[in-house]
């Protein structure tokens, strides 16, 4: 008798915790996996890495592609088993238990490259004797979105506001890495800047609000689905069709066929083509000035040089 009773208790204990883990998820992931300790604490953890994730604050680019890349994408279709999807840049990468790049990085094949704060590759490709001294920071993301046609511009400092917003509240990016957002019909220029220096403790890295960034605007988001993104200006919504991200390093990039010359500062670019409308924009413009002449390019994960934008 006092044991059934046992089994009873187990029974509703089993069903009381299930249905409490149910419950708790990962707001900045959701691709996290989460349970409920015996505290009551809600513990997640990554797929891929197993890291735990502290889910208050967003999670390294370089854990998200690490999880990404061990999750299967999509139905589970055969695929050759050395076929090569390029999506977008993402690769498999080595991470620090901090959760930042290693500052070199390599495929099963043993090609190696060095690659900056933001997992962006610098230098050529080598063999595993390459070396990577130091993990060089990205320390300027310039973002250039561009939005659907429609009748009339919006209004440009309400586009500004609309988007400071967003970045300081749902990425907790402080204003003061912020230094820029300009609009011109229907393309929004975003500057974010955050030196080693400036940077303190606490303060989420630029990188990754733009990968959040970058995910959100894709329409796959990191964030929990509770968390929806909206971006809006004064209530109409700014829907985003192509998205391009440069990635601005202290210390020029080391390629070998130096068509770099001194002053250069923009130093690598990843084109991230948006099929949201279910056709792809080239959001590749003429800009007005030289300004950004002389952008090294990385095109879907290819580099292409001296190439003039
Ligand atoms: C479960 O989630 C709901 C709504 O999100 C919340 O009100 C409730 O307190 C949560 N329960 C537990 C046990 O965390
Ligand atoms: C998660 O991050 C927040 C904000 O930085 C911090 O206050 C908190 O202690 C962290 N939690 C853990 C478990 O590290
Ligand atoms: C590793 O990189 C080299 C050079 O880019 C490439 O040819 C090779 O296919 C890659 N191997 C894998 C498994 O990704
Ligand atoms: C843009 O919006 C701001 C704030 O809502 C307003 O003060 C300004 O007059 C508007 N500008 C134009 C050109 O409509
Ligand atoms: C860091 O950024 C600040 C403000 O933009 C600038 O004044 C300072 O010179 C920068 N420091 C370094 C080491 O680049
Ligand atoms: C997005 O936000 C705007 C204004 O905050 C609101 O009017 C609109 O209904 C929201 N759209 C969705 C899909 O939540």
């Amino acid at each position: 008798m006092e044991s059934r009773f046992g089994v009873v208790l187990v029974l509703i204990l089993a069903a009381a915790s299930s249905s409490a883990q149910k419950n708790c998820t990962c707001a900045t992931n959701r691709r996290a996996l989460c349970t409920e300790d015996t505290f009551g604490n809600c513990l997640c953890t990554l797929v891929g890495s197993n890291q735990r994730v502290n889910c208050s604050v967003l999670t390294s680019k370089c854990l998200l592609m690490k999880a990404e890349m061990s999750t299967p994408k999509g139905r589970s279709f055969f695929k050759p088993e050395h076929g090569f999807l390029d999506n977008d840049g993402v690769y498999n990468p080595d991470c620090e238990d901090s959760g930042i790049f290693k500052a070199r990085q390599c495929n099963q094949t043993n090609t190696c490259w060095c690659v900056n704060s933001a997992g962006v590759r610098r230098t050529d490709k080598g063999d595993t004797t390459l070396r990577c001294n130091e993990l060089v920071r990205t320390n300027w993301i310039f973002i250039e979105l561009k939005h659907k046609e429609r009748s009339k511009a919006f209004n440009a400092s309400e586009v500004a506001d609309g988007l400071r917003q967003i970045i300081q509240n749902r990425y907790k990016l402080q204003p003061k890495y912020i230094t820029a957002i300009e609009y011109e019909y229907p393309f929004i220029h975003i500057d974010l800047k955050q030196n080693a220096s400036q940077k303190s403790k606490g303060d989420v890295d630029i990188v990754d609000v733009a990968y959040y960034f970058e995910k959100d605007v894709k329409l796959d988001s990191i964030f929990h689905h509770s968390n929806a993104f909206n971006l809006s200006v004064n209530r109409d919504p700014l829907d985003v069709e192509g998205i391009l991200i440069y990635y601005v390093d202290e210390k020029p990039p080391e390629f070998s066929m130096k068509r770099l010359t001194a002053g250069v500062i923009a130093v690598l670019a990843v084109v991230i083509l948006t099929i949201i409308t279910g056709i792809i924009v080239l959001v590749i413009t003429r800009r007005r000035t030289g300004k950004y002449e002389k952008v090294e390019i990385k095109e879907m994960g290819e580099m292409r040089r001296g190439q003039n934008l």
